[in-house]
């Protein structure tokens, strides 16, 4: 292939990159329900830029531990463990709730994906034929709440995946903060 051809073809318009960027986002959610090997990979990780690690606030910790349990772990487990088979599709077409440990895939997401997947359902996200089984709390839960227990699950991550999560989210924050 001639150089220029190549050069070219990385000069899409940015529409088409913004395109590319929700197609990817997702996929990424996809492969949450989808049995695929990919789900194990990580985004890439940039560990020059991985210096400022958030810090986790332990009372917003406790309040989303609360919420947590009170809310989330029926489905996702005591500890975030998941449930059993989490890869294997029920009957419905609907997906058993997968972990929320660094063996699951939350950490993969950015803060405003994770937070729209919890007010808004899964289904928010309008994935073709993908039937979701995560619901909506955004009228049981105040954005603030959302936000505590989200940081309850981020203190369930080893420091790795806190600073892949935390890379994400520079370009994905909470819509609150945004
Ligand atoms: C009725 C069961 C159920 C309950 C209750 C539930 N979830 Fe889920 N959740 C799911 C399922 C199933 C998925 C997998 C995605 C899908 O099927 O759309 C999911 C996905 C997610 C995701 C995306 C995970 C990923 O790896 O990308 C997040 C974040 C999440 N749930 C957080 C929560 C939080 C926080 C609560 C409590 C406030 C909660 N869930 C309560 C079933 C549930």
């Amino acid at each position: 292939m001639r150089p220029d051809v190549d050069h070219r073809r990385n000069e899409r318009p940015a529409t088409g990159r913004v395109f590319a960027g929700l197609a990817l986002a997702l996929v990424a959610f996809l492969l949450v329900a989808c049995q695929n090997t990919q789900a194990t990979q990580s985004p890439p990780f940039d560990p020059a830029a991985s210096d400022a690690l958030p810090t986790l606030d332990a009372e917003m910790i406790g309040l989303g531990e609360r919420i947590y349990q009170e809310n989330c772990a029926a489905c996702h487990g005591q500890r975030g463990e998941g449930q059993p088979n989490w890869k294997v599709a029920n009957p419905d077409g609907t997906y058993p709730a997968p972990p929320h440990t660094a063996e699951g895939h939350t950490w993969h997401h950015g803060d405003g994906l994770l937070f729209q997947i919890v007010k808004e359902g899964g289904d928010s996200l309008n994935i073709p034929n993908f039937k979701s089984g995560m619901p909506a709390f955004g009228d049981k839960l105040t954005d603030a709440e959302i936000i505590a227990v989200l940081s309850y699950l981020k203190s369930l991550w080893p420091e790795e995946q806190r600073r892949i999560q935390a890379q994400a989210s520079e370009q994905d924050p909470f819509p609150t903060l945004r």
